[in-house]
C-alpha cells in the first residue's frame, strides 16, 4: 500500500516536471520565434543572403586576413554582414576578432557561427570513428564527444561537422575511418549518441557545440570506393541502409545537416528538392539548416547539372540547401535570382530563420563572445581527465581477431620480445586522418606504451612504411622498394622468443580523397611479415589501419592478430595494457573484413538470392576462387575471457513485444565483457528481407564464472521496414532470430509476429 502511494506520488512528480518541462520548451521556441521574426523583419535582401554564406578561414589574428581564397573580398563581405558563419578558425584571440567585425561593424551585428570538424577529438584524440564504433559502448562515445566539445568549445567553436553517419560497406573507401561501419541500427545508436556528446542538455552552456551530421546522403555508397564518385542505389537500401542514421539524429535533436558532393541516382546531393525538401524537412520535419558540403555547389556545374554559378546557387536555394560553404555562388547570385523571380524570397526566408534561430538557441545574441574564454582554452586543452577518457576509449575499441594457444596476453616477466614495424615508432600516424585541430607527433606510440608498463623490448623498424609525406594533406608515397632494414629485423627476431609485430595504413591513407583499390599490408611489409615469420613464428601482429584489411595470408599463419586502428592520442598505452592483459578485449568490428578486395562490397546484411547453395555444380551465387563469406564478420571479436551461451527462449504471446531471453556464462577465469547481439529475418515480406539484420545488443560485464540471463524486446521499430514509396511498415509472419556473439555465430529460433 505505501509502496503504491509512492509510485503514485513519485508518478504525479514526474508528469508535473515533464509538462512543466515542455511548457517551458514551448514557451522559449516561441520567444526565440518572436526574435527571430522581429530581426528577420529588419534585415535587407543583401543581409538575409549573408547569413547563408560561409566562408573558409585560416585567418590571420593580426589583420584579420584569411589566408585562402579571394582574402580581400572575404574580409569586405564580413565587414558587409555578408557572412553567416566561418570555418577552420580556432583559437580564442582569433574568434573573438572576427566576431568584434560582425558584431561591432556590420549594421544588425548578428554574430557568426565557428564550424569546424572535430571528427574524434579536437586536441586531445579519441580513437577514429570507425574505431570506437567497435567498442559498441554508447555511454563512452558519448563521452568522448561531450569531451571534443569541451575542448572545441573552449577555443571559440561552436559547430562540429560530425557525426558522419554515413553507412559504409567498401572499404576501398578512405571515409569509412570516420563513420560507425556497415551497420544501420547501430550506426543511428552511434549517431544520437554523438549528437547527445556534443549538443550536451544545456545549450545556455559555452560546452555545448552544435552538431552536424553528414553527408546528406548516399556519400559512403561511392561506386568502387573511389571518393566523390557517383552514386546509384536502389529505393529499398535508401530507405532501409542509408537514410535511418540520419532520421535518427533527426529524432536525436541534431541541429544541422550536412549534404554531399555526390549525386545519388542522378541528382546532386546539393540540389535534391526529394532528400532535402520532401524527406528532411517534409517528412521528418527537421528544423536545423542544412549546409552544403565544401564547395558542393559549384561542383553541379561539374556533375553536368547546373550550366553556370548562378544556376548552381538556384537549385541549390530552391532544394533546400540553407548555407552555402564556399561556393561563393549565392553571396554571388542570390540576390538577382530572387528579384528575378527564380527563387522565392520565401524559400531565403526560411534558410535565413533557420539559421538565425540556432544563433539565439545558442545564446549568442546574448553573448557572441560566449565561447571566447581565454581561461577555460588555457585549462581545459589536453586536461587530464580528457587524456584518461581517451585512453579508456582507446582500450574499449582494440579487437582481438584472433588468439591462437592464448598466446596472449604476455606476461610481464617475459623477455626476449622483439618489436617490429616502422608504425610501432610513430608519434603521429595513430592520431589518424581528421585532427586538423590537434598537434602532430603527439600520440604516446607503441614502443612507449611498451616501455611505460615495463615490458623488456628490443626494436628493429624493418622497414620504411611511407616515404612522404610527413604531414597532411598531400598524397602518401608508400616504400614499396626498400628492404635496406629487413636483415636487422630477421636477425632481431631470430633471437627473440615473442615478436610483437606493428604493420598497416599510415595514418594519411585514409580519410577524404583517401582511396584504396588494395586491401593488403601497403608496401614491402606482406614480405617483412614473411621474412620475419620464416625465422620466428611466434609473431603478435597488432594491427594500425583505417578500414578493414584483407589479410588473409596473416590469418592463415600469424597466431594472434590484434586490430589496434589509429587509437588517437593514447594508443600506444592501450595496445600494451591489451597486449600484457592489463585490459581485457571486448570490441567486436563494425565492418565485416574482406578476404580478398574482389569480394568488396561485403556485408552481413545482404540479400538472399534464389540460388544461395552452397551446391557441388557451378550454378550458384559464388565465386570460381574464393568462398563467399569474409574473413572475420559484422559482429566479430574475442576476449580473454571464454562466453557461452544457452537457453535462448522466446515469448510471442505479445505481438507489440516479442521478448527473447538468453543466458550467458563467463567459462573462464577472467572477468571479461561480452557484446550480445540479436539478429532477425522475416521469412517472408513483401520486399525481400536481409538474411540478417542487427535489432539489439547488450554489452555486459560477465565475472569469470558468472552467468547472466539478458533480455531483448522487439516492437514493431525493430520488426518493420521501409517499403518502396519509403513508408514504414510492419507486416505478420515468421521471423527467425538469432542471439550470438557475432553476425555469424550464435543460437537460433523462429517466432510468429501476429
Ligand atoms: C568534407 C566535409 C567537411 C568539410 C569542411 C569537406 O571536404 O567532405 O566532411 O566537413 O570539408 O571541412
Amino acid at each position: 500500500m505505501k509502496f503504491q502511494f509512492v509510485t503514485k506520488t513519485k508518478l504525479l512528480l514526474l508528469l508535473l516536471c515533464t509538462h512543466l518541462a515542455l511548457n517551458i520548451s514551448a514557451q522559449t521556441n516561441n520567444a526565440i520565434d518572436t526574435k527571430v521574426n522581429t530581426l528577420l523583419a529588419k534585415m535587407t535582401l543583401e543581409e538575409k543572403i549573408g547569413q547563408m554564406n560561409q566562408y573558409n578561414g585560416f585567418w590571420e589574428v593580426t589583420g584579420p586576413t584569411p589566408k585562402e581564397g579571394n582574402a580581400k573580398e572575404k574580409y569586405d563581405h564580413l565587414k558587409k554582414g555578408m557572412v553567416g558563419a566561418v570555418l577552420n578558425v580556432k583559437g580564442v584571440e582569433n574568434v573573438r576578432k572576427l566576431q568584434e567585425i560582425v558584431v561591432n561593424e556590420t549594421r544588425l551585428g548578428i554574430p557568426l557561427l565557428f564550424g569546424f570538424d572535430v571528427i574524434h577529438g579536437h586536441k586531445t584524440l579519441f580513437p577514429i570513428p570507425l574505431a570506437s564504433s567497435c567498442s559498441w559502448d554508447l555511454e563512452a562515445i558519448e563521452k568522448s564527444s561531450r569531451i571534443a566539445a569541451i575542448e572545441a568549445s573552449a577555443v571559440g567553436i561552436n559547430w562540429t561537422f560530425a557525426p558522419m553517419v554515413d553507412i559504409t560497406r567498401d572499404a576501398r573507401w578512405g571515409r569509412v575511418m570516420e563513420g560507425a561501419g556497415e551497420d544501420p541500427y547501430l550506426g543511428s545508436k552511434i549517431g544520437a549518441a554523438q549528437i547527445k556528446g556534443f549538443q550536451g542538455t544545456d545549450f545556455s552552456s559555452n560546452s555545448s557545440i552544435i552538431a552536424c551530421v553528414k553527408h546528406f546522403a548516399g556519400y559512403g555508397f561511392a561506386e568502387a570506393g573511389r571518393d566523390y564518385n557517383t552514386v546509384d542505389v536502389g529505393t529499398s537500401t535508401l530507405y532501409n541502409i542509408i537514410l535511418p542514421p540520419f532520421k535518427a539524429a533527426v529524432e536525436a535533436d541534431v541541429k544541422t545537416v550536412m549534404n554531399s558532393f555526390n549525386v545519388l541516382n542522378g541528382i546532386p546531393a546539393t540540389g535534391n528538392k526529394f532528400l532535402q525538401r520532401d524527406i528532411l524537412k517534409g517528412k521528418w520535419n527537421f528544423k536545423g539548416f542544412v549546409v552544403s558540403d565544401w564547395g558542393s555547389g559549384y561542383e553541379m556545374i561539374d556533375h553536368g547539372y547546373a550550366k553556370n554559378l548562378k544556376q548552381a546557387a538556384e537549385l541549390a536555394a530552391n532544394a533546400g540547401s540553407d548555407m552555402d560553404m564556399e561556393s561563393y555562388s549565392y553571396v554571388r547570385h542570390l540576390k538577382e535570382l530572387v528579384e528575378a523571380g527564380k527563387v522565392d524570397i520565401a524559400v531565403i526566408d526560411d534558410a535565413v530563420k533557420r539559421i538565425l534561430r540556432i544563433k539565439y538557441e545558442l545564446g549568442l545574441f546574448d553573448n557572441p563572445y560566449k565561447y571566447c574564454d581565454a581561461k577555460r582554452e588555457k585549462e581545459l586543452i589536453y586536461h587530464a581527465d580528457h587524456i584518461a577518457a581517451s585512453l579508456d576509449m582507446a582500450k574499449k575499441s582494440i579487437v582481438l581477431l584472433k588468439n591462437e594457444n592464448n598466446l596472449l596476453p604476455l606476461v610481464k616477466t617475459q623477455k626476449n620480445i622483439a618489436v617490429i614495424g616502422a608504425l610501432a615508432n610513430d608519434k603521429n600516424s595513430p592520431l589518424g586522418s581528421w585532427r586538423i585541430g590537434s598537434d602532430d607527433n603527439t600520440a604516446i606510440s607503441v614502443l612507449e606504451g611498451l616501455k611505460n608498463i615495463g615490458a623488456n623490448i628490443t626494436y628493429a623498424k624493418g622497414a620504411e612504411l611511407i616515404t612522404a609525406p610527413t604531414s597532411f594533406p598531400e598524397e602518401v608515397k608508400v616504400n614499396e622498394t626498400d628492404k635496406s632494414e629487413f636483415t636487422a629485423a630477421i636477425k632481431l627476431a631470430k633471437k627473440s622468443d615473442v615478436v610483437i609485430m606493428v604493420l598497416g595504413e599510415h595514418g594519411f591513407q585514409s580519410g577524404e580523397g583517401r582511396s584504396r583499390t588494395k586491401l593488403d599490408l601497403p608496401g614491402v611489409q606482406q614480405q617483412l611479415l614473411e621474412a620475419i615469420y620464416k625465422v620466428n613464428k611466434n609473431i603478435v601482429l597488432v594491427l594500425m589501419n583505417g578500414r578493414p584489411l584483407a589479410i588473409t595470408w596473416a590469418n592463415e599463419h600469424i597466431p594472434v592478430i590484434v586490430e589496434a586502428w589509429q587509437l588517437g592520442s593514447q594508443t600506444g598505452n592501450a595496445i600494451a595494457s591489451t597486449l600484457f592483459g592489463d585490459n581485457n578485449p571486448s570490441a567486436k568490428i563494425t565492418m565485416s573484413f574482406p578476404r580478398s578486395v574482389g569480394q568488396v562490397p561485403i556485408y552481413y546484411n545482404h540479400y538472399n538470392t534464389g540460388r544461395p547453395g552452397p551446391k557441388s555444380e557451378v550454378f550458384w551465387s559464388h565465386y570460381g576462387d574464393e568462398i563467399n563469406q569474409p574473413l572475420y564478420p559484422f559482429g566479430y571479436g574475442l576476449s580473454y575471457s571464454k562466453f557461452e551461451y544457452s537457453n535462448l527462449k522466446i515469448d510471442d504471446s505479445n505481438p507489440q513485444k516479442v521478448k527473447i531471453f538468453v543466458t550467458i556464462k563467463n567459462t573462464s577465469t577472467i572477468a571479461g565483457e561480452e557484446i550480445a547481439q540479436l539478429y532477425i529475418h522475416q521469412k517472408i515480406a513483401s520486399i525481400v528481407r536481409p538474411v540478417k539484420e542487427l535489432k539489439g545488443f547488450s554489452k555486459v560485464k560477465i565475472n569469470a564464472g558468472e552467468t547472466k540471463e539478458l533480455e531483448f524486446d522487439l516492437t514493431d521499430k525493430e520488426l518493420g521496414f521501409y517499403n518502396n514509396e519509403g513508408n514504414f511498415v510492419v507486416e505478420a509472419g515468421a521471423f527467425d532470430v538469432m542471439v550470438g556473439t557475432s553476425s555469424e555465430q550464435g543460437l537460433v529460433g523462429v517466432f510468429n509476429k501476429k
